[in-house]
């Protein structure tokens, strides 16, 4: 769906511009055109032509795709854990923002049966993980258009370039479905860049195992039927609040689930692998806990339910934040906890529009954990930056590599600079402005762009106008340089 706020609009046509190149061409195309496929001469509509195959993020050029908006995914899933078999119907709603002769979805493996676009059978063809489908058809510019890909296989999982696993993932008793930053189309088709955000609906059927017990489906949002028909069961998920699709996730497995509630009435849904158990004994208390400090700081919760999945997963080394219930591979400890929940606020609700604004994300969850830390008689954040400054603490290493706000690669946005060094900008600014106008300014921040993209250049301007400070040199110092710093203020 389409950003909410004025200051959130992009024009995402200029940015397959610029990337391709071939915009000039194409608009001294539509200039002398007088005919096009499904508009009559001279009537002054312009051709109809290919959605660029990106959205043009120059750190993951492929990534998205031009010439739509997705508005929903009503994703019906069937899976059997025996022998990996995924099958699946992906309907995807999305409104064309430009006369579409063709567009392009983001899809790795798996084999397309069967394509329709508003109801008609469409040409599919694929070219690398892009899933290129023309329409019987030419879809109108601002025009809502329903597509239809059928689709079944064995769902891979990749490694990416950061050396993370992500895709769909087999564990011991199930799957786990990650898709930062590219994980998401080894599952479904779609656009598949963090700027196109939408609801979902996730239905997933599962069979019951050899002693005859069910697996259990456990994904975003918030559980509104289950449907056993004996062989097997259904379980319907729904996202009613915007998701990016790096951040839809499916768990499948045996779980025990903690159902509670915040203070702010909100449902907590917490699944724990049995082998989680035990250490995993203080989840389900801590996520509301959590979940209530940080609305205090952060601003209200952005979603209708939150949650988490503790699975067990060995050897997978990260956690992620999927929306509303962030991953975990095995028990989390507290301040990990602290930076998937922070997530929900930055970089779920308010989310990066380039994959190189990820600090804003990364940087804000790490410093979660640092305010937790310092508020729960840990070290005080000084303490904390300083320990990151002279390299003493553990994740302090290799933050010097990058500026946060300018990774070299597509690889690279989950390396320490984006989140050690991410952090002491923060930190930096909060030092700068003062308590007071610090936590204004993400209040604002999250109120703002809530359920929205928006970019480092959006959040250095409102730094600027809410404290009234010139903090040029800071931003300049500690997001945009190269190397380490010469020593902080106030440090
Ligand atoms: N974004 C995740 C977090 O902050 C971490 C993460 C996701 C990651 N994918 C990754 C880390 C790949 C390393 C490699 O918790
Ligand atoms: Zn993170």
């Amino acid at each position: 769906m389409g950003p909410r706020t004025t200051t959130d609009r992009r024009p995402r046509s200029a940015a397959s511009r610029s990337r391709s190149g071939w915009a000039p061409a194409a608009a001294l195309l539509l200039a002398l055109t007088t005919t096009c496929a499904g508009c009559a001469p001279g009537d002054g509509i312009a051709a109809a032509l290919p959605g660029a195959a990106g959205v043009g993020d120059r750190l993951f050029p492929t990534l998205g795709n031009g010439g739509y908006d997705v508005t929903h995914y009503g994703l019906t899933l069937d899976y059997t854990p025996e022998g990996n078999h995924l099958k699946g119907t992906a309907v995807i709603t999305a409104r064309a923002t430009q006369n579409l002769s063709r567009f392009d979805l983001d899809l790795s493996g798996l084999r397309v049966r069967t394509a329709t676009v508003q109801g008609a059978r469409a040409h599919v063809a694929r070219s690398g993980n892009e899933l290129v489908v023309t329409p019987a058809k030419s879809v109108k510019e601002g025009e809502v258009f329903e597509t239809v890909i059928a689709y079944d296989g064995t769902p891979r999982a990749v490694e990416g370039d950061d050396g993370g696993l992500e895709g769909w993932i087999e564990t011991d008793d199930g799957s786990a479905a990650l898709g930062e930053p590219t994980g998401s189309m080894t599952w479904f088709p779609g656009n598949h860049h963090p700027s196109d955000k939408a609801m979902y609906d996730i239905r997933v059927t599962v069979p019951r195992d050899a002693d005859g017990d069910f697996y259990d489906v456990v994904s975003n949002g918030e559980l509104i039927a289950e449907r056993d028909k004996g062989g097997t069961v259904t379980r319907h998920w729904r996202t009613a609040e915007p998701m990016s699709s790096y951040l839809a996730h499916v768990s499948v497995g045996y779980f025990d689930v903690h159902n509670g509630w915040t203070r702010d009435h909100l449902p907590v849904y917490v699944a724990v692998d049995p082998d989680e158990s035990e250490d995993a004994a203080a989840v389900p208390r801590l996520v509301p806990e959590i979940v209530d400090w940080a609305a205090e700081l952060f601003g209200p919760y952005p979603f209708s339910s939150t949650g988490a999945v503790v699975d067990h997963l060995p050897g997978l080394d990260y956690a992620l934040e999927t929306q509303t219930k962030p991953y975990f591979a095995e028990a989390p400890d507290e301040s990990l906890l602290v930076h998937e929940l922070g997530h929900q606020w930055f970089g779920n609700s308010v989310t990066p529009r380039r994959w190189k604004d990820m600090w804003l994300s990364e940087g804000m969850a790490t410093y979660a954990e640092w305010l937790w830390e310092e508020q729960r008689g840990g070290r005080s954040t000084d303490e904390i930056f300083q320990a990151f400054y002279d390299g003493t603490d553990d994740e302090a290493e290799g933050i010097w590599a990058f500026p946060p706000a300018d990774p070299p690669s597509g690889g690279r946005v989950s390396d320490p600079p984006v989140y050690g060094r991410g952090a002491m900008v923060l930190d930096q600014v909060r030092k700068a402005v003062g308590d007071e106008d610090f936590f204004r300014i993400l209040h604002t921040w999250t109120r703002r762009h809530r359920h929205g993209n928006a970019d480092t250049g959006q959040f250095l301007t409102l730094c600027e106008s809410e404290s009234g400070k010139d903090l040029t040199g800071i931003f300049d110092a500690w997001l945009f340089a190269k190397g380490k710093p010469p020593r902080a203020r106030g440090a």
